[in-house]
């Protein structure tokens, strides 16, 4: 058995949950691998929408494992949110969820010092979501973090207060004006942690080995999207974990030998919620109009996503990046009414036209090529099968795995599970 991985090629918010959600009646495990509660994943069944931050996309189904892997950074008290969420919809997540030991704890100090760092840049900020996943990342690296499987050591909490201390003097170092009660915000956080124990607790990369050996399918679900990855994204505005397929390798412990299919999802346009460049996109009519039909606000800030037409080099790249197997084309629907549907082909760059990602892609650097073709106008939300599509969306399918080289196996026509077009 293999480990299937699936990854968002764009900035992020290209529908994983959804996506997940439907894949997950194939897999025995469903597993997290990066990032943390900066992630909003929307699923939306029965008539409800869910938002999940923390907790993988699989768990309303009634089989699935969910692990929260080592590469994930947990916040104790969203964490536990997302859990009372779960019990009031009746979700029994006690015999599905574990979480990795080696998964570290995003601190009520890693949010602050997040606030003071985006303050301190002005207008150069990131446009982080201020959940803390820089600096947890940060004493990742740095080797002062806190994990999961340190909750279970007598002296974890001088720990704690060592590294709290040290992050108040660097929230100081900011200078900048940040008002918090942290007496306030560890009552609400040693809380939490008390809840954050009651779920298993596990080594998970053993845990992993051990499923593929006895046969069990594993999905990986990646959070963020390729263009934010802290290697090969729009640095410095990117996330500061391994978006990419490689990530999952890390955040599970499993080798790359054993990767399996890579499923890569991508909307039909391009959103971005933050700073940074964004060679395609609108500041006119079409964009204002993506951005209302898409319904695009962050899930996690409630942010108005910035929409602009696909960007074809940029996702050549991330395919190359991530070794996608298979495509996913999400929000299909949003397009229609569009005369018109661009396709960013290649960039001016320097006088000359390229097609591939360079270094910097600020506006400043380069221009989009752009590519006709003919729009549609048919309602696409209630159509369940392929054959239903409008010839022009289907051309416009075409245009894309042509240039790919990888076929588009699902089109997603709405964000209910049931508006799921398979190919
Ligand atoms: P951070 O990871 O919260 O520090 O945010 C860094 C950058 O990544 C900002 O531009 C965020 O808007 C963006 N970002 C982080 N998480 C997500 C996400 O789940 N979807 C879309 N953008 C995200």
């Amino acid at each position: 058995m293999a480990v299937d991985l699936l990854l968002g090629l764009q900035w992020g918010d290209e529908g994983k949950g959804k996506i997940v959600d439907v894949l997950t009646s194939n897999y025995n495990i469903i597993a997290r691998f990066q990032g943390g509660p900066n992630a909003g994943h929307t699923l939306v069944f029965d008539g409800m929408k869910h938002v999940l931050h923390t907790i993988p996309s699989g768990i309303f189904h009634e089989d699935a494992i969910n692990l929260v892997g080592n590469g994930v950074v947990i916040d104790p008290v969203i964490f536990n949110k997302e859990l009372e969420k779960l019990e009031l919809q009746n979700v029994d997540y006690r015999k599905k969820l574990k979480i990795s030991r080696k998964a570290h704890l995003i601190l009520p100090t890693h949010r602050l010092l997040d606030a003071a760092s985006e303050a301190a840049k002005g207008k150069a900020k990131i446009g982080s979501t201020l959940k803390g996943i820089g600096p947890t990342y940060m004493d990742k690296t740095g080797r002062n973090g806190i994990r999961v499987g340190d909750l279970e050591l007598e002296d974890w909490k001088t720990r704690y207060r060592n590294l709290a201390n040290k992050h108040e003097a660097m929230i100081g170092f900011h200078n900048v004006d940040i008002q918090y009660d942290l007496a306030e915000l560890e009552e609400a956080f040693f809380k939490a942690i008390d809840v954050l124990k009651t779920i298993p607790f596990i080594d998970s990369e053993d845990f992993i080995f051990k499923a593929l050996e006895d046969d069990h399918s594993i999905l990986a679900e990646g959070a963020q999207g390729s263009l934010l990855d802290i290697d090969f994204g729009t640095y410095p505005y990117v996330t500061s974990s391994n978006t990419t397929a490689a990530g999952a390798c890390i955040g599970l412990g499993v080798a790359p030998s054993k990767i399996g299919d890579v499923f890569g999802i991508f909307k039909a346009y391009t959103t971005r919620v933050g700073s940074g460049p964004f060679p395609t996109e609108l500041f006119d009519e079409d964009g204002e109009t993506m951005g209302r039909v898409g319904h695009e606000f962050g899930a996690t800030t409630g942010r108005p996503r910035r929409c602009g037409w696909l960007d074809l080099v940029a996702l050549k790249y991330a395919c190359q990046i991530n070794g996608v197997t298979q495509l996913m084309m999400m929000k299909a629907d949003v397009l229609s009414g569009f005369k018109t549907i661009k396709v960013c082909t290649a960039y001016n760059y320097k006088g000359d036209v390229i097609t591939h990602l360079p270094f910097n892609i600020e506006a400043h650097n380069v221009s989009p090529v752009y590519t006709e073709l003919k729009g549609w106008k048919a309602d696409l939300t209630g159509m369940t099968k392929a054959d239903e599509l409008p010839s022009e969306l289907l051309d416009y399918i075409d245009f894309l795995e042509n240039a790919l080289n990888i076929p588009i196996k699902i089109v997603s026509v709405g964000p209910d599970r049931e508006q799921t077009v398979f190919r």
